[in-house]
């Protein structure tokens, strides 16, 4: 098979966008290069899985209450890794860290960036083979320069982010990542080990056919919620159905089909976590500000998403997400009396 070697890798994307701005310092390319190549290591990690003694518990317990998963130890390690060699980030935050990890070097303290990330999304799945992600954000520090970066770096509403992305390790890998100029998906090229821009200017369909929600917890959410899976389920060929059910329980994956094919996703609070389960800056900030970009929308069911004032590193929140047409809709049961 013929691979098409025409097509832009990650890097010279990059620095082509680069090059439009002349006062621009490179510091995001750099700190695009550092997670892509984060991402080629835990992608190798991953497609040893299972010949490798990489699947399983890692034997703790995480601050979100998780047991932790020897790829989660790894992908934070090495996310982690390439960001404090890098020249770009002062800090980061991690969904498997209990707290905010300060570079503090000379080169690290003169960075402009912070990034949270949640390094290995879909640790349920890693064991049996289904697809997994990474997703990261990225901030201008709103601290001094010159100094060690602090907490009010990283509890930024979502409409501060200069970037966001996600790495899905699927049938292919991937890396989509979103400035407010555009959202553009690269696919890991094996043949020479690059991320190669395969999907450029990502665009979110206005409608889908794709709801994607944890039915199992359906009698603990709203009855709201529940209607309107329920009026999911019952669209006909006349109100622009049928919809399918998808649901992966890997974030990355149900958000990246949904972005593609159009479609919504939801992680409704319950009547025994009424925040639900998906972490505000790890998780819902990142998706939403790729979503919207591509032109869908985000919610908790009552605000925007990126509008939400962190007060908490781990925070959670509910999270309604997907083409905007369908989310127009969502928001019609959820006003109803
Ligand atoms: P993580 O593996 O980073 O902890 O995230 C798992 C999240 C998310 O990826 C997924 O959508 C959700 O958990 C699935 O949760 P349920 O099994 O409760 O549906
Ligand atoms: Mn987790
Ligand atoms: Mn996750
Ligand atoms: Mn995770």
């Amino acid at each position: 098979m013929m691979v098409n070697r025409n097509i832009l890798t990650l890097d010279e994307f990059t620095i082509q966008q680069l090059r439009q701005f002349p006062k621009a310092t490179g510091e995001l390319s750099s700190l695009l290069r550092d997670i892509g190549l984060a991402a080629k290591r835990v992608n190798v990690e991953v497609n040893k899985a299972g010949l490798v003694d990489i699947l399983g518990d890692a034997g703790s317990v995480n601050v979100q209450g998780e047991d932790v998963k020897k790829l989660d130890v790894y992908a934070n390690n090495h996310f982690m890794g390439v960001l404090k060699h890098g020249i770009s980030c002062a800090g980061i935050g991690s969904e498997e860290l209990d707290d905010f990890v300060v570079f503090n070097d000379e080169v690290s303290n003169n960075s402009k960036y912070v990034v949270l990330f949640d390094p290995l999304d879909g640790s349920g799945n890693i064991d049996v083979n289904v697809s997994i992600g990474t997703i990261f954000s990225v901030y201008k520090r709103v601290s001094e320069k010159g100094k060690p970066c602090v907490k009010e770096d990283f509890l930024q509403p979502g409409n501060r982010q200069v970037a966001a992305g996600y790495v899905i390790y699927g049938s292919s890998t991937m890396l989509v990542y979103a400035t407010r100029r555009g959202v553009n998906g690269f696919t890991l090229d094996p043949s020479i080990g690059e991320f190669s821009l395969s999907h450029p200017n990502i665009q979110c369909p206005e409608y889908g056919m794709f709801y994607s929600v944890n039915h199992g917890n359906f009698f603990r959410y709203d009855e709201k919620v529940r209607r309107y899976i329920d009026g999911c389920q019952r669209k006909t060929k006349d109100t622009g159905g049928p919809y399918t059910q998808r649901y992966i329980g890997s974030m990355v994956a149900d958000v990246h089909r949904n972005l593609i094919k159009g479609g919504i996703f939801m992680y409704p609070g319950t009547v025994d976590k009424p925040k639900g389960k998906l972490r505000l800056l790890y998780e819902a900030n990142p998706c939403a500000f790729i979503v919207e970009v591509a032109g869908g929308a985000a919610t908790d069911g009552v605000q925007r998403i990126l509008d939400i004032q962190p007060t908490e590193l781990h925070q959670r929140t509910p999270l309604f997400i997907g083409s905007k047409g369908m989310m127009d809709e969502l928001e019609l049961y959820l006003q109803a009396k």
